[in-house]
């Protein structure tokens, strides 16, 4: 008799559905790096991460690639206690680094409408690198409103909204191991606090 599916472990009381566990986060991102190397070979290039949803993403998969490496941050505006973009993405904090001539790697957590890695793909573009790759752990392709893809994706996902490995909810969940669909009923301002 075939073994049924082990369940995954309930990663907190406010999620509804785990959809990635861990173990399975932890395989994909070893295998995108594979996949990110076979493209880069051993040439050096410049990591931007989107923060803050991207911090857990890029921290792990950076120490899967033995590549020389740079890393520097871009800060975009959030969905602030909503759970659908709405409106135009702003950059709060953008590079230090100088990136002109220098291949880059822009990684974020989640691809959804895509205005935001349009936004931070138009910034970086304009400050002559030379090349630009995209690479995000989730993509939610049901939701695109603008016409672009990531050059390196590692699932795609269901038009849910999701928390974890360092997607959030008004902030909340960034931290735990695995990746969920959170509650309808902890989508609203302030149910982070009610248990
Ligand atoms: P886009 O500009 O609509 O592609 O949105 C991208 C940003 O929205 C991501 O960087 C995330 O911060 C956020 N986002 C989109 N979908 C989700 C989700 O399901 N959970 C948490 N954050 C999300
Ligand atoms: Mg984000």
């Amino acid at each position: 008799m075939p073994a049924a599916k082990k369940k995954p472990a309930p990663l907190h009381p406010a999620i509804a559905e785990v959809l990635l566990p861990d173990t399975q986060i932890k395989r994909r991102v070893k295998s995108l790096a594979r996949e990110i190397k076979a493209v880069y070979g051993d040439q050096e290039f410049t990591i931007i991460s989107l923060i803050n949803g991207a911090v857990m993403f890029t921290s792990d998969l950076m120490r899967e690639i033995d590549n020389p490496v740079r890393l520097d941050c871009i800060r975009v505006s959030s969905y602030g206690t909503k759970t659908k973009s709405i409106g135009t993405p702003q950059i709060i904090h953008s590079l230090t680094l100088d990136i002109k001539k220098r291949h880059v790697l822009l990684i974020d957590d989640i691809l959804d409408t895509g205005k935001t890695l349009k936004l931070v793909g138009e910034l970086v573009r304009k400050l002559k690198p030379a090349s630009l790759r995209t690479c995000v752990l989730l993509d939610k392709k049901a939701r695109r409103e603008v016409d672009l893809e990531a050059d390196f994706v590692g699932f795609e996902i269901p038009d849910k909204f999701v928390v974890g490995y360092g997607l959030d909810f008004a902030e909340r969940y960034r931290n735990l191991r695995g990746i969920g669909v959170l509650r309808p009923d902890k989508q609203t301002a302030g149910a982070w606090a009610t248990g």
